[in-house]
């Protein structure tokens, strides 16, 4: 399977609301299949708001588990296939569901973007293991911004101006960034099986990230192969590599902007006015009030 070799059937969708998150149909079309999903003991779920880091601690994950074992699937199956994103269903393509179903693998890698009170309760149930990323918001706001002009399956952003608005309201596909990284942080209250991180921490040292995520997981990867999988993961590496750089999906115009685009700590300040960050601070204050969360937006 190189990518997906198939006609440009997706066009920009409606944002709709749905149970009470705004979502586009590309990831409801399948609810059912989808909330009926039969996790495993072993699946290991990564969990993100869009534009984490989803794909960089995938193929860490990737690597961690079959980097040494299974060559071939390194050189020709893109990380959309080895990590499925469980709840797409876009035409012509197996939906998330299907080509999760059909791992062969053990773990199984999940990807998900689902706030976490539509997560299927089979993960929950099963005690899966779950590694959530989480952003700074405003590096986040920017790096969505430039997908979605990018991305023919996402809502037309608008100009800068009118899709950060959108963000702080909670606007765009998955809901509102806030109670995302909230809800995932509150649950480690009462289940002890999430990873917390942050794509703050893994560019200032991926290194002793990918330590504690061998630590969570119980891998005991040698420090050699820690060293190599860190180099594999470099922004850089991980841009030139046709498996990680989502190159061949067609509904992605790389003409507009790359997938891997800057992989930086404050692009932020390149974007914001400084009334649109005094603004932005001041409803960030307010939304995050109630949490312990910090977060770094620069490094
Ligand atoms: P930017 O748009 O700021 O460059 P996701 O995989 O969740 O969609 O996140 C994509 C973001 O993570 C993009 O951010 C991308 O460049 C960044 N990213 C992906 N791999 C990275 C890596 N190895 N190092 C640094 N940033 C990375």
């Amino acid at each position: 399977m190189e990518g997906f070799d198939l006609p440009l059937t997706v066009s920009r969708p409606e944002l709709i609301d749905f149970e009470g998150i705004s979502m586009v149909h590309y990831f409801t079309d399948n609810w059912e299949n989808l909330q009926n999903f039969q996790a495993r003991p072993d699946d290991i779920l990564i969990a993100t708001y869009p534009k984490a880091g989803t794909t960089w601690v995938s193929y860490i994950l990737d690597l961690l588990y079959f980097g040494s074992t299974a060559q071939e699937r390194q050189t020709s199956l893109p990380i959309y296939f080895r990590v499925p994103f469980l709840e797409t269903a876009f035409p012509g393509m197996p939906s998330g569901v299907e080509l999760a179903d059909k791992l062969p693998t053990t773990p199984r890698l999940i990807k998900t973007h689902l706030p976490i009170q539509l997560v299927p309760k089979s993960f929950w149930e099963q005690n899966c293991r779950v590694v959530y990323v989480a952003r700074n918001a405003k590096d986040t706001a920017v790096s969505f911004f430039h997908f979605d002009r990018m991305n023919m399956s996402q809502p037309d952003p608008g100009d800068w101006n009118t899709f950060l608005q959108k963000f702080m309201d909670g606007k765009n596909v998955f809901g509102p960034w806030y109670d995302h990284v909230c809800g995932y942080w509150e649950k480690k209250l009462t289940y002890s099986n999430i990873h917390y991180m942050f794509f703050e921490d893994m560019a200032k040292d991926t290194g002793r990230e990918v330590e504690h995520l061998c630590s969570f997981l119980g891998i005991s990867a040698p420090i050699e192969e820690r060293e190599r999988i860190t180099e594999a993961v470099h922004f850089d590496a991980m841009k030139q590599n046709n498996m990680t750089n989502y190159s061949n999906i067609p509904f992605l115009d790389f003409k507009i902007s790359p997938f891997m685009r800057k992989g930086k700590v404050g692009d932020w300040k390149n974007h914001f006015t400084v009334a649109q960050n005094e603004q932005f601070d001041e409803h960030y204050k307010q939304k995050m009030k109630s949490t312990t969360l910090q977060f770094r937006t620069q490094i």
